[in-house]
Parts: structure tokens; sequence; C-alpha cells
């Protein structure tokens, strides 16, 4: 941001916006008009020097400089004007100065983009490459005529693979249209042998129903976690801090048409909000300074609608900031915030939670878990589950030694809590090897857990 817009920006902090003023509240007419100047397309070269003296006159009217002429009726920053003396005091040449000296801010580029949706016509992308394919079949150990899930389909890497290592039968889940259409085709090439579901996890259950599908049925249930390279890599889908799209991250794909999408999240909901969603779901130690700074542009320049717009924002934040990802190759620094978008968006963790209850009720006794994460919050609810730390079929946000630690349980209590379905396989998580993590950078936070359901 150039000195100039922040200066704008301080100064038109001082308006609070005061909803009961309506059109006379000057807060929000400025923020109009920045908003309007900014939006446009126009050109027009206007001198510092006018700039700096509508910003003193703004200045002193924030101040309250003109108390005896303009009395203040409530005790409110906002100052009562009408619309037009508003308009007197921020010139729209002035906007457009502000406008054309930002444009670095939100680049021309990103201006021309269409806002609503790119294109419609079907892309194709590499496929996706199964992350501990070998250590995940190992633990599953498919055998003939046995029923298995795969509750994450993607691009159906490991489901090929459990249909080549026995002659089984298969159901696979996956919530997004892209990765159903390639389950019906893997289907076809394997004649009576697979069952392609769309939908989340919590709608399994309905979808199992359909299908004549009973508890306690199923031998084996995988679950690979996370955003396939066809979501990723596909840059109208919004996920991508590399690639430039509208704004969506609905792993559905629009199939309910009440998800919200991340754009919306970021146009509706209020600093506070945007500061947990970041704090918590992106665990980014910026996260108050960004969800500040998105506020300010919602209000003076636009909404935030493309990946690249975020991006940008998000780099506002973290001057001269260089962050290394785990293999300390140079990483984003908005990788976290579009991590934590895109878990709020598609609801990940209450889903993660609900498809281990599913396996639980799923599964034979006897019947085999494998489960592969991606980042701590994903682990740590698989973790609570598998080493019983479970309140109402709920993963504890905190771990058992932390729940009451002043408090001595009776032996009930703490039979109770640690009453768990599982027995763990293995004792630590399983990674990746260093040669699958150089054939596959995005393998290189995978954890593998598996289990068995002993009751
Ligand atoms: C990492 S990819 C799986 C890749 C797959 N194992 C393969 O080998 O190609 C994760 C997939 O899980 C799907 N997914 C994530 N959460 C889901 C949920 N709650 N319900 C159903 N599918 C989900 C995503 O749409 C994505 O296609």
């Amino acid at each position: 941001m150039t000195s100039q817009y922040k200066k704008f920006i301080k100064l038109i902090a001082k308006w609070p916006l005061d909803s009961s003023k309506g059109e006379r509240d000057l807060g929000k007419v400025i923020r109009d008009k920045v908003k309007e100047a900014f939006e446009s397309t126009e050109r027009i070269n206007l001198d510092s020097e006018l700039c700096n003296r509508q910003y003193a006159a703004l200045n002193r009217l924030a101040d309250n400089h003109y108390k005896n002429k303009y009395k203040r009726t409530h005790n409110s920053t906002a100052t009562g004007l009408s619309t037009e003396e508003c308009n007197l005091m921020l010139s729209s040449e002035v906007l457009t100065y502000l406008k054309e000296e930002n444009k670095g801010f939100f680049s021309k580029r990103l201006r021309t983009l269409p806002l609503r949706r790119f294109s419609t016509e079907p892309v194709e992308y590499k496929d996706h490459t199964p992350v501990l394919l070998n250590e995940a079949i190992t633990h599953l150990s498919p055998k003939d005529n046995e029923y298995y899930i795969d509750m994450t389909f993607g691009a159906g890497g490991h489901s090929r693979k459990i249909l080549e290592s026995s002659d089984c039968n298969l159901i696979t889940l996956d919530r997004d249209p892209v990765a159903f259409a390639k389950a019906q085709k893997l289907a076809e090439e394997y004649p009576n042998r697979v069952t392609p579901l769309l939908g989340r996890f919590s709608e399994l259950p309905n979808l199992l129903k359909e299908k004549g599908v009973k508890q306690q049925s199923v031998d084996g249930i995988l679950f690979d976690f996370g955003c396939s390279s066809m979501q990723l890599d596909n840059g109208e889908r919004g996920f991508s801090v590399s690639k430039n799209g509208y704004l969506d991250m609905r792993m559905d794909a629009g199939r309910d048409p009440n998800q919200i999408t991340a754009r919306e999240v970021l146009a509706t909901a209020n600093e506070h909000e945007l500061y947990k969603i970041f704090k918590i779901y992106g665990e980014e130690k910026k996260a108050a300074k960004i969800a500040q700074t998105i506020i300010q542009a919602r209000y003076m320049i636009k909404n935030i609608d493309t990946t690249q717009e975020l991006v940008d924002i998000v780099n506002s934040c973290c001057p001269d900031e260089i962050r290394l990802d785990k293999l300390q190759r140079p990483q984003s620094n908005a990788t976290k915030i579009f991590q934590a978008l895109r878990i709020f968006v598609n609801n990940e963790l209450n889903e993660i939670n609900y498809g281990m209850v599913l396996a639980k009720y799923y599964l034979k006794i006897h019947g085999r878990l494998v489960t592969i994460t991606f980042h701590s919050l994903e682990d740590t609810i698989i973790k609570r589950h598998i080493a019983g730390n479970i309140v109402n079929e709920v993963a504890n946000p905190v771990p058992l030694k932390y729940l009451s630690p002043t408090m001595v349980q009776d032996q009930d209590t703490i039979n109770y809590f640690l009453d768990t379905p599982w027995r763990a396989i293995n004792k630590h998580v399983e990674v990746p090897s260093d040669e699958e993590v150089e054939r596959n950078p995005r393998s290189r936070s995978a954890k593998l857990r598996a289990a068995i359901k002993v009751k």
C-alpha cells in the first residue's frame, strides 16, 4: 500500500460506520466513494498537492475541528453531514487519483477479471498422485469377496490399487462431482465390483441405506483427507495460491446451492469472525492484521473476489517476510489463510469427526481403518478417536491430561473417557519416505494411522 493510501485508511478509521445515520453518515459516504473510485477504470492525473489539501480538510472534520459550526448531537464519531457536504470534502478527482496510486495493490490485470464464474468448460488436469499408497494398502490388506469403502476417491489412485490387490468389492465416495465422474469410469473398468457414490461423509448413511449396505458389514475403510490435485491445480476452483481464479473453494462444486463460497465468507464475516477463522483453522500468526486489512479493503475498495486479490492482501500484511515450507522451499504467505478458508467453507473438521463416527458403525469387528492426514488439525481428531478422547462422539478439543488437572476422576469416568472401539496398529504415525517426498512434494506433510475395530 502506498503512503497516501495508508493515510486515508487511518483517517477513515476515525469514522466507524454508524448505520443509524443512513445516507447521512460521513464514514459510509466516504467509504462508498473510495470504493467506487477504486472500481472505476478511468485514469486521471491529479496533483498530490490537491490530494493533501483534501486530506487535511477531512482530518479537521474527523478531529471535530468544526464543533461549533456542526454540533454533534450523538456520542458518535460520525459527523452527521449530508451527502452533498461529504462530496465536497472528498472530490471524485481525489478518489480517482488514489485509485491510480494504488494500482500495485490491486493490479489492473485483476480488476479486469470477471467477478463471478470463470469458464465452465471441463478442463483436464494432471491426475492426483496417491500418497503413501503401498503403506495404506498393506494396512488395509484387501481380500477376495470382502467389502471396502474408499471415503475420499479423488482421482482413484488408492481405489485402483485396492481393486488390483484382490477380487474384493469397493464402494467409493467423494463430495466432488469431478471425482464422482472418475469413479464411474473406474466402475466400468471393473464391472460389478465398484459402487460409486457422490456425497459428503455426513451424507453417507442415506447413500448406503439406498444401496442396502448395513452397519457392521464393511471390512475396511480408507480416508485420504484434504484436496485432490485436480481441485488444487484448477485455478477456477479457487483453492490455489498460485493460479488465479474466483474464490470459490467448494469441494462440492456448487452441488449444494446453499453452500457458501470463500468469496462470500470474506464479503460477509466481521473482523472478529475472520480473525477466528484464520487463527483457528490456519494457525496464522498475523490473523488479526490480515482480518483487519480485509475489512478495510472491503469498505474502501471492493470485495475480495479472486485468489490473486487475496494473495495481494495477505502479502501487504507481511512485507519483506519470506516463509518456507517443510522442505525449506519458499511458500506463499497466503498458504495458511487459504487452508483456513477451505476448512471453513467445507466444514472439513466436523466432516472428519463425523467420518470417524461412521467408520465405527459400518466396520465389522476386526475391520481395518486407514487414515491419511495432512495437517495437525486433521490428525488430532483422528488421534483422539483412536486413543479414546471422545465425548458424545465428538473429539475433545483438549488432550485428556488437560481436561481437569486438579480433579481426581473416579474409575468409571476415566473408563468412559478412555473407552475406544479402536486398537491402533501403528504406535507412531507413518510418514512418506524421502524418495516419495522428492517424487511428490505434496506428500511432505502426510501422516498415516491404521487401526482395527475391536468392539
Ligand atoms: C486427497 S484427495 C484423495 C485422493 C485419492 N486417495 C487418490 O488416490 O486419488 C481427497 C478427496 O476427498 C474428497 N473429500 C474431502 N472431504 C470429503 C468429505 N467430507 N466427504 C466426501 N469427500 C470428501 C475431496 O473432494 C477429494 O477429492
